[in-house]
């Protein structure tokens, strides 16, 4: 299990390229199921949660290849294995987006539940009541989801999805994907919006879906006989981007970040501003400059538009430096705190009140061993690394390495110094 070792304070500057998103790149190729033959996807990060989402596309029986030139090439002609094996899908909760594609293709499916994670509980009742009003009958044994299409096949419905969190990405992925084989018009009230789901309807439409309203919160989608496969190319991941932007601001530093959507980033832009960093729009991106001092603000987290969960660790490790208090509320998983702690054992002052986190700006961090815990958490904690004064050592660095791409090669070359190295036996 690698460590890094990240000395700081250090001053990123350059420019640094965005790759694709993770969170389009797996439903997008969980859509892949919904159509016999090969379908061709670019812009496909390669990261441990999609070398693992293959393997799981693998072992439904489709034939799962990374070309020389990066693309993604997944042959679903033949789908003989409809079943998401709790091995897999443990690993990777985001596995439980084949569930609506491969219910539409297959009739009678197993998939795993895919139980709790560092950041909460991932319950899918949204998901499975949704496929419910699609006519499919749903029943849970031994830990799996066995789901089947009744015997005229799934019939379009009215879905509202929201729950008490809002509404949800992945549920809507699997409700859409479902509806696009459905026999007539499915509304969904209440839908995602965020950019990932957008692409995700945009590529379905490629492939021959009726889908629209996209990134709205009602889509309408009607029944199709069937799906063609695709050669679609994923957007910018708006995640990955709002990270390096953080990282340009917690270090004083200065980044031109290109290949990144700004309009897909207001929430965040908007909070970058208010906190004294700069950004300016450029032609493929954005300019961010950060300061010797930043502003409070209070950050919480919503469903798109508003400000991603995806981003509220490493913001909050920003806002650790802040001159005065900012609130960090979480209300999308409020139990996505792991990194208070660790944050705290390198001088941060954060205490934790309910679903919120009063971040008590201090003038600066200092080095320390810490325990990343989760793919975004990881992430604040390399921020916070390059920001401190001296040492810090990141232990479980595996987790960073399912949502970025060898992020220490990409750092590095801006003036960044983290070195990955084996952990000490234990
Ligand atoms: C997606 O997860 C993302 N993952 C997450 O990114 C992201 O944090 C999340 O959306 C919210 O934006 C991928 O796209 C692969 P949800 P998802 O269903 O779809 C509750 C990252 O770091 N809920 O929108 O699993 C749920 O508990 C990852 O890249 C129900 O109550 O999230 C949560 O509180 C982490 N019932 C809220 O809704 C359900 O049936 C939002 O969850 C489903 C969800």
């Amino acid at each position: 299990m690698d460590v890094f070792r990240i000395e700081g304070p250090i001053r990123l500057s350059g420019q640094v390229v965005v790759n694709g998103s993770k969170n389009a790149s797996l439903p997008i190729m969980a859509a892949a199921l919904l159509a016999e033959g090969p379908s061709t996807l670019s812009g496909v990060p390669n990261l441990s949660d999609v070398r693992v989402f293959g393997d799981l596309l693998g072992q439904l029986g489709c034939r799962v290849e990374r070309a020389a030139n990066g693309d993604v090439r997944i042959d679903a002609t033949k789908v003989d294995n409809p079943v998401g094996d709790y091995e897999i899908v443990r690993k990777m909760r985001a596995s439980i987006c084949i569930l609506g594609p491969l219910l539409a293709r297959c009739r009678r499916v197993e998939v795993s539940m895919p139980g709790g994670c560092a950041i909460g509980d991932r319950p899918i009742n949204l998901h499975l009541r949704g496929l419910r009003q699609l006519g499919a009958e749903i029943h849970l044994k031994n830990g799996y989801v066995i789901a089947q299409t009744p015997a005229g096949g799934l019939q379009g419905a009215s879905i509202f999805l929201g729950g008490s969190f809002g509404s949800t990405v992945l549920g809507t992925a699997n409700v859409m994907m479902a509806a696009t084989l459905a026999k007539g018009r499915t509304v969904i009230e209440s839908a995602a919006c965020e950019p990932e789901i957008a692409d995700l309807a945009r590529c379905l439409n490629r492939m021959g879906a009726r889908i629209s309203g996209i990134g709205s919160p009602r889509l309408v989608i009607e029944g199709v006989d069937r799906l063609q496969p695709v050669e679609y190319e994923v957007i910018p991941d708006r995640i990955e981007a709002g990270t390096f932007m953080a990282a340009a601001a917690i270090t004083g530093g200065e980044l031109h970040i290109t290949n990144c959507r700004l309009d897909d980033m207001m929430a965040v832009v908007d909070k970058l501003r208010e906190i004294g960093v700069t950004v300016e729009a450029a032609e493929d991106g954005c300019s961010v400059a950060g300061s010797e001092r930043f502003r409070p603000a209070d950050v919480t987290t919503q469903p798109y538009p508003g400000f991603p969960t995806d981003l509220q660790a490493q913001f909050m490790a920003l806002l650790a430096l802040a001159d005065g208090n900012s609130v960090v509320i979480e209300k999308i998983f409020p139990d996505r705190f792991m990194h208070v702690a660790e944050l705290n054992r390198m001088a941060a002052d954060l205490r934790k009140e309910g679903p919120a986190v009063i971040v008590a700006g201090v003038k600066k961090l200092v080095a320390a061993p810490v325990m990343a815990s989760d793919l975004r958490a990881s992430a604040a904690l390399v921020l916070a690394g390059m920001a401190a004064e001296g040492t810090t050592t990141v232990n479980r660095v595996y987790h960073i390495d399912r949502g970025y791409e060898r992020i220490e090669e990409r750092l590095n070359p801006l003036g960044a110094k983290i070195h990955r190295e084996d952990a000490p036996a234990p």
